[in-house]
């Protein structure tokens, strides 16, 4: 008993702790284009790792409500809540880019 509380404890930590880096729900329709971890492949999908989240997040309101305009990029910031823009930009932001 006591060795499943241990697990039980310690798999909380793990789950809580890798949350934090986890990817955001919204960050998988941005995979194809930005990478997993923001770093993309092709240089003409700009990377978004390790860019700052202030930047980000102004960007990304930006596309949304039509001050910067790309055609590629716009329709997938159109219909993202602040909230989930300020979830993305801080997870671009903890990654390291490569
Ligand atoms: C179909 C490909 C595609 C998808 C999917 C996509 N993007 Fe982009 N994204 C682009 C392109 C192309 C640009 C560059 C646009 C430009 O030059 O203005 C861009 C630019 C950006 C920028 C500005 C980067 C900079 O350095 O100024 C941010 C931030 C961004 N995307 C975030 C996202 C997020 C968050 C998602 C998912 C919700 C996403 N993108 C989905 C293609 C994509």
């Amino acid at each position: 008993m006591k060795k499943l509380m241990i697990a039980a404890v310690a798999t909380t930590a793990l789950f809580s702790s890798a949350s934090f880096a986890q990817a955001p729900a919204k960050a998988a329709t941005c995979v194809g284009c930005h990478g997993a971890d923001g770093n993309s492949m092709v240089p003409n999908f700009p990377k978004l790792a390790g860019q700052h989240a202030a930047y980000l997040e102004k960007t990304l309101k930006d596309f949304r409500d039509g001050f910067r305009k790309d055609a590629t990029m716009g329709p997938f910031a159109a219909g993202l809540t602040d909230e989930e823009i300020k979830e993305l930009a801080a997870y671009y932001a903890s990654q390291t880019q490569k």
